[in-house]
């Protein structure tokens, strides 16, 4: 039996895809260890095999085939747009990719001004301003601590994500538009969906599993 391999976002959102995978018989002990250098974790008996990658990453990974199957937020799917398929949505990690800024700008949205964009995801926000609401915008890309953007005049309003909304809170800035409802996928790639189609199935369909009962 060859190895299925697995590519986890690194931080929170592959801590809580390990939790899942444990209530399915999955387990990792190798990952646990806090202190380890290592790059790649196996699991000899079940034949897999994770690592940790940025989340940017993961979809590069498995459209490659590197890895069968990767575990990253919807954003980065969305962002990346890579050959792969979405099979399921492990219903943690959910949060807003929405269009913010002061309350200030609101009237340059409603208006469809040529305003400027600031965001780490460009694709995403040029999809909704030029396709979905079709208004010409000039986009800027940044890569973190989007929510300066507005505030040092950089752009009039930035596409970024909104969990708890504190960090807007804390800098004055609102939420004015949502783009889209976000949460924490498993990807396949899609030859290995195929040709290992039986194992992969069978962690789908337990994942799904735990995650309908948590729901329930
Ligand atoms: C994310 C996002 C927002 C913040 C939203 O940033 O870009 O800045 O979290 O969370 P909240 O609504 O709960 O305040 P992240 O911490 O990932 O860092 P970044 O600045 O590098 O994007």
């Amino acid at each position: 039996m060859r190895y299925l391999t697995f590519a986890l976002a690194k931080g929170r959102l592959a801590k809580n895809a390990m939790k899942i995978f444990e209530e399915i018989g999955i387990e990792c002990q190798e990952m646990k260890d806090k202190d380890t250098r290592k790059l790649i974790f196996v699991n000899e008996e079940l034949k897999l095999k994770f690592f940790l990658a940025k989340a940017s990453d993961v979809p590069t990974y498995v459209e490659h085939g590197a890895a069968d199957i990767g575990i990253v937020g919807r954003d980065t799917i969305l962002e990346e747009n890579r050959k792969l398929y979405e099979v399921l949505d492990l219903g943690f990690g959910k949060c807003k990719m929405c269009v913010c800024g002061p309350e200030s700008a609101r009237e340059l949205l409603n208006n469809h001004s040529m305003i400027r964009v600031a965001s780490k995801y460009t694709k995403i926000a040029k999809d909704y301003f030029y396709n979905k609401k079709h208004q010409t915008v000039e986009i800027i890309k940044l890569n973190g601590s989007v929510e300066l953007a507005p505030i040092v005049g950089l752009s009039d309003v930035i596409v970024d994500i909104v969990e708890t909304g504190t960090t807007l809170k804390e800098n004055g800035l609102s939420v004015l538009e949502e783009v889209c409802d976000l949460s924490a996928r498993v990807v396949v790639n899609q030859v290995s969906m195929k040709m290992e189609d039986e194992r992969i199935r069978e962690i789908v369909h337990g994942l799904r599993k735990v995650i309908n009962e948590k729901q329930a």
